[in-house]
């Protein structure tokens, strides 16, 4: 079953974001050409985030207070490093927790919130037993419609998936809104969200009295295989920039651990960083441009030692050279009589 529907308007979190600056191409610059970087180089997500991001298309005329766009490249870029760094620890307990539910007549229900084009459904459907019906969440229908059209199709013991999208704001979301749910997931969503939103999160998803697995949240640390100088100032201004408006940023985790523990449930966290090599050159190169521009638009007065930076940088990512970890966490909250955060 394929079905759209149009639940709620981002309008009210639109207000709340401030402005944006909306860029009308959503081209990557080939990996390994030297760039100064620009505001346009900035991206939300898990990796390079802030208000200057690349959009997605032009739909209809951006105005100042439209919310975060995300490049579909942006996120195909991602994907494959995305899969490799997602905790395949966290899959043992919730697998075993899904087996004690109760079974539905379509197998398990899982919300996927901020969804972008569906790389958490295409990555978890084919690892969890049983028929699924995913229900795609997010407030960009540009992105909806890619996840719609991509979706996963059978499960790891190849019954069947079913997908339906949900156009809305997942800050927005109530437990009614999950009623039913087997599942709720998140991927490279929870550090573009408020303390607020989050606690709104674990509300929902604890009144569903489901699991949570919430994957891909930015840690704030970065390791390069060359160390420079530079690393630490640009982290904590791209840190900074990150927490811009409120947002979680690097803190992320920490919130939702809190949030989560405070409604009663078991808490996971397990590391899932980016490994980034010659291979992945190209979302290096990519990520690299954010990060910097992240720092800069952060901190002007290290313009000029960035510049150099990066173009050192992005030249031995050309040459194969660079090595980059970008540290992540997932979390897993089972909900349940005990409480507690476990690592
Ligand atoms: C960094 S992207 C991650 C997309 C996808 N989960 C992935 O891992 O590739 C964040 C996604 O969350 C969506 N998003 C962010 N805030 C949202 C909100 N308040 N309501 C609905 N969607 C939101 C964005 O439109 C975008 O698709």
């Amino acid at each position: 079953m394929k079905k759209t529907t149009s639940t709620t308007s981002a309008a009210s979190d639109i207000q709340r974001r401030g402005p944006v600056t909306p860029v009308d191409t959503n081209s990557i610059p080939a990996a390994g050409i030297p760039a100064q970087p620009t505001h346009r180089d900035v991206k939300p997500g898990a990796g390079p985030v802030g208000p200057g991001e690349r959009s997605t298309v032009r739909l209809r005329e951006a105005g100042p207070d439209d919310p975060p766009r995300y490049a579909p490249d942006w996120l195909e870029l991602r994907e494959g490093a995305d899969a490799a760094a997602r905790a395949v620890e966290l899959l043992v307990p919730l697998r075993n927790r899904l087996a004690e539910q109760p079974g539905k007549p379509g197998g398990h229900v899982i919300h996927d919130l901020g969804c972008g084009t569906g790389s958490m459904g295409r990555w978890l459907a084919p690892r969890l037993d049983g028929a699924q019906h995913w229900v795609l969440h997010d407030r960009d229908p540009y992105l909806l419609h890619f996840a719609a059209v991509a979706s996963p199709r059978a499960a790891a013991d190849g019954s069947h998936v079913t997908v339906e999208t949900r156009r809305g704001d997942v800050a927005r979301l109530t437990s009614d809104a999950l009623a039913g749910a087997s599942l709720v997931t998140a991927s490279a969503l929870l550090d573009v969200l408020t303390r607020e939103e989050v606690d709104a999160l674990a509300t929902a998803s604890a009144g569903a009295g489901c699991p949570a697995l919430l994957t891909l949240s930015v840690a704030g640390r970065v390791e390069f295989g060359t160390p420079d100088p530079l690393d630490g100032d640009l982290a904590d201004a791209f840190n900074a920039h990150q927490r811009r408006a409120g947002l979680l940023g690097p803190d992320a985790v920490t919130a939702a651990c809190e949030a989560f523990d405070e409604r009663g449930a078991t808490v996971r966290v397990h590391p899932s960083a980016w490994r980034l090599g010659p291979v992945e050159a190209p979302l290096a190169a990519e990520w690299l441009r954010g990060w910097v521009a992240a720092a800069v638009e952060e901190r002007p007065a290290l313009k000029s030692r960035a510049d150099a930076y990066l173009t050192e940088r992005l030249e031995a990512c050309a040459a194969g050279e660079l090595l980059v970890q970008v540290h992540h966490s997932d979390l897993l909250a089972l909900p349940g009589p005990m409480g507690g955060t476990t690592s």
